[in-house]
């Protein structure tokens, strides 16, 4: 890829429990990229917590902002942004984000998931966890670069996002 054509940001995407705002602030740390959490964004930008948001104005409502919240993401440059687990679902939204940046879908198994999501406080569609992801697989499936988080450390997982990253700077 040409200097011209080099990502201005990354992305980290993938369903809940895969370990996206973690790794994020790792790679933030590793390399200076300045480390964004999109539902941080949100709930900053609407002054409540996601399960406020979703009791307000529904999933509907929140997939608005996540959607608006994407799009004044993807114009900046020199991140490093967590989405949340359904930001990407939209192949809409996936192109906006791909166009300027390097998305990679973080995954791991389900009994990992499932672990990860622990008391599921503060994720509203955490218990429904099992079917979304079904109906998602698709959607994740469709995105280029892949890394399975299944029995790794955060680091390592950021270890392989950094490597991948620096491939195409
Ligand atoms: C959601 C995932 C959450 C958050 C919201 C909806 C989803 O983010 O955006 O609760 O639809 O998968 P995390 O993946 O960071 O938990």
């Amino acid at each position: 890829m040409s200097k011209l054509n080099r990502p201005r940001n990354l992305v980290l995407t993938g369903f809940m429990g895969t370990g996206k705002t973690t790794v994020a602030q790792f790679v933030a740390a590793a390399t200076g990229l300045h480390f964004v959490d999109m539902d941080d964004e949100i709930v900053a930008s609407m002054g409540m917590s996601i399960p406020q948001i979703f009791a307000a104005v529904g999933e509907s409502g929140f997939r608005l902002q996540e959607r608006r919240t994407c799009e004044r993401l993807a114009a900046g440059s020199g991140q490093v942004i967590a989405t949340g687990g359904g930001a990407l679902v939209n192949a809409e939204t996936l192109a906006l984000m791909e166009d300027k940046g390097l998305v990679i879908c973080l995954t791991a198994a389900p009994e990992v998931i499932e672990s990860r999501l622990g008391d599921m406080e503060g994720r509203p569609l955490a218990p429904n966890w099992a079917m979304l992801l079904r109906e998602r697989q698709l959607a994740y499936d469709r995105i280029r670069h892949q890394i399975d988080t299944t029995h790794k450390s955060p680091q390592q997982v950021a270890e392989e996002v950094i490597a991948l990253w620096q491939s195409f700077q």
